[in-house]
């Protein structure tokens, strides 16, 4: 997409935060997300704990000044690979803009930096019935997760402690 630039975020800068703010409260309110906005306690906190995790990755798509797309991401390990990898922890465009490549792009851009920094894999989790974001995740080579074929493809598993 010629007009949208892909930049790392710098969540220093005011305007960037208010950027990563608006995009991941749309990005609650969608069926997708939350289906609501985020609690004020939460986007109290969200920049703050982002800056203070350590391995925090966030790209946010423009076009022109307008801020509307985001990944964030963290860096984690693969102990098998011996290797960081790239986790996509949140993946939103604004409603406006989709179908146009720019979740496209910021996939493309979250690769370019795993490969810079040796990754040896991007991960994502994806809900089911998620069928859009399924396609283009299939489109630029995301699979579920196998390691040993007999043992079936990973499931993503939580308990809510909080
Ligand atoms: C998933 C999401 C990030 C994709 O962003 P996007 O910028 O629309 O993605 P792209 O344009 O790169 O690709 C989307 C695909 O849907 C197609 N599409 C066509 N019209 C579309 C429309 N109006 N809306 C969305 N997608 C459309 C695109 O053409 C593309 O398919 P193709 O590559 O086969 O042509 C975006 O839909 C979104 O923010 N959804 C809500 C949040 C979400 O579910 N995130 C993923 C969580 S795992």
């Amino acid at each position: 997409v010629p007009s949208i630039e892909v930049v790392e975020a710098d969540l220093q800068r005011s305007d960037h935060q208010a950027a990563v703010l608006e995009l991941l409260n749309a990005y609650a309110m969608d069926s997708m997300g939350n289906g609501r906005p985020l609690p004020d306690d939460v986007r109290r906190r969200l920049i703050p704990g982002l800056r203070d995790h350590p391995t925090t990755l966030v790209l946010l798509a423009f076009d022109g000044q307008r801020p509307v797309g985001v990944a964030v991401c963290f860096q984690g390990f693969s102990t098998f690979a011996a290797k960081p990898l790239i986790n996509i922890h949140d993946l939103a465009v604004l409603p406006n803009h989709r179908g146009r490549g720019i979740g496209k792009q910021l996939l493309e851009a979250v690769e370019q930096i795993g490969r810079t920094r040796g990754c040896c894999k991007l991960t994502l989790e994806v809900l089911e019935n998620n069928h859009l974001a399924r396609r283009l995740y299939a489109a630029v080579g995301f699979a579920q997760a196998t390691y040993v074929p007999e043992a079936g493809g990973a499931l993503f598993l939580a308990k809510t402690i909080q």
